[in-house]
């Protein structure tokens, strides 16, 4: 008989920070003791994940908190870090309070000592207590801590397997057969962290894993981690290596692809299916690069407008100087400005790209860092992104000048004008098109034939 789903999670067990005294050793010897006011930071999506893990307590052998990768082996990898400003008032203060990205307070950070990262910011090392429990996102009540599931289920009663990908018929039999011949409950651990889900988004691989529960023969529990993907397989296999001995005294771990011809039981295969919408149902992103006057304002008006008359899909235009009168009103022409306007341009379409929308950006976007954070932006919220760069030589351009701006850049007029005298990086990968003595229909025909090609639109 399968009992699938553990009890729902209660309060927090440790109760509220405030009562609880700073530990004397919790500072460094160099730094003060901690202040009332203690500074502020928001850590990445797989930190937050690590942070999930620790106040679980979800490590075996345990961790207390971050580490200084060159004194920790394999843990190693369960790091923070900071800017220079947030570093320098977390030693000021001895800690540092991380919060979640709406500046909700979730841990306090004792620090014991800090390290350089390759990228030059610092790394802060020491343990974390709980500020707060976690009492939100989808599932969050299948977020159990090991002490949690040991309450109704000792360790050595329990077979645990990280689940990665969407479970098939012949993983369950797999499964089924181990947790007989060992006596076991299988403990599922769904790995939901950033970027571990292999074939499905996070939720769906709870869902999914719940649904592939429901056909084993053997006891089982479905519970959530927050195992994130940390770059490189090894250390992949110590942290789930790691969670699983903390879960249970037995583990077993699928292969990464199942084997050939196994197939999804049928309501797994319906979840796969639901989160893998064919792409002309997708939310995508049509991103147009290029210098001012290259066109791509007018083929990305044409391509909107192309859309609009088939009738078949929702879509928003975010194009450059339009945004700048309002999402964008007030930002200048310096990179820091032209990345904020991106990034913004990108927040917005990968918004829209979340809810099957098609967004068509059209902004100069000259730095080819930021279109790539807006691609990772628009692909972390499930939707496809299509760069178009709209190709067409400076020197057609400003033959064109329509606006009258590249004669007042060259008068010296503007300054840090995209081409004159602010860089614009040539995209290496994407679609090229150069609108010199073509006119739009030839352009635009060009462009939907790639996008129909590739499934992004039916017509
Ligand atoms: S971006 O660099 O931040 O992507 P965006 O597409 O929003 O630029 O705005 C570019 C438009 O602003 C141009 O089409 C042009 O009309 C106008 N513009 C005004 N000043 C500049 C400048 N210094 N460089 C480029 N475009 C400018």
């Amino acid at each position: 008989m399968a009992v699938l789903g553990p009890p729902v999670r209660t309060a927090s067990t440790t109760g509220s920070w405030q009562n609880r005294p700073v530990p004397d050793d919790s500072a460094t010897p160099s730094s003060p003791a901690p202040r009332a006011s203690t500074p502020q930071w928001t850590p990445s999506q797989r930190e937050l994940d690590d942070l999930d893990l620790l106040l679980n307590e979800s490590f075996s052998p345990p961790l207390p908190g971050y580490v200084d990768p060159s004194q920790s082996g394999a843990a190693g990898a369960i790091t923070l870090v900071v800017d220079e400003d947030a570093a320098e008032q977390a030693i000021a203060a001895g800690q540092l309070d991380l919060v979640d990205p709406e500046g909700a307070p979730l841990a306090r950070l004792f620090l014991t000592g800090t390290w350089t990262a390759d990228d030059g910011r610092v790394g802060l090392a020491g343990p974390v207590s709980p500020l707060a429990s976690i009492s939100y996102g989808p599932f969050r009540r299948l977020y159990l801590s090991p002490a949690d599931v040991h309450a109704d289920h000792p360790t050595a009663s329990l077979l645990a397997v990280p689940v990665r990908r969407s479970l098939t018929s012949a993983d369950l039999e797999v499964l089924d057969k181990a947790a007989q011949e060992q006596r076991k409950t299988l403990l599922l651990l769904a790995c939901v962290g950033e970027g571990m889900a292999q074939d499905l988004s996070g939720p769906a691989l709870i869902r999914a894993t719940g649904a592939a529960a429901r056909h084993l023969e053997s006891p089982v529990l479905v519970v959530a981690v927050g195992a994130a993907d940390h770059g490189d397989q090894a250390t992949n296999d110590w942290l789930l290596a790691s969670i699983c001995r903390a879960f249970a005294d037995d583990s077993i771990i699928l292969p990464e692809t199942p084997p050939p011809g196994s197939a999804l039981p049928e309501d797994v295969a319906a979840i796969f299916a639901k989160d893998h919408p064919p792409r002309d149902e997708q939310g995508a992103v049509f991103f147009f690069t290029g210098l001012s006057g290259s066109g791509k304002s007018t083929l990305a008006r044409a391509l909107m407008d192309h859309i609009l008359e088939v009738g078949e899909r929702t879509v928003t235009s975010l194009d450059g100087d339009v945004v700048r009168h309002h999402l964008s009103k007030g930002l200048g022409f310096s990179r820091e400005d032209r990345e904020t306007n991106i990034l913004r341009i990108g927040y917005v379409a990968a918004e829209i790209s979340r809810h099957g929308g098609l967004a068509i950006c059209s902004p100069i976007a000259p730095f080819e860092s930021t279109r790539a954070e807006v691609r990772r932006m628009v692909e972390r919220a499930g939707g496809g992104f299509v760069l178009i760069h709209v190709a067409t030589p400076l020197a057609e351009c400003e033959r064109r000048d329509r606006k009258g701006l590249y004669a007042k850049a060259r008068a010296g007029l503007i300054p840090d004008f995209t081409g004159i005298s602010s860089p614009y990086e040539e995209p290496q990968n994407g679609l090229k098109i150069d609108t010199t003595d073509r006119d739009i229909a030839e352009c635009l025909s060009e462009i939907l034939d790639v996008l129909t090609t590739e499934g992004w639109l039916r017509h």
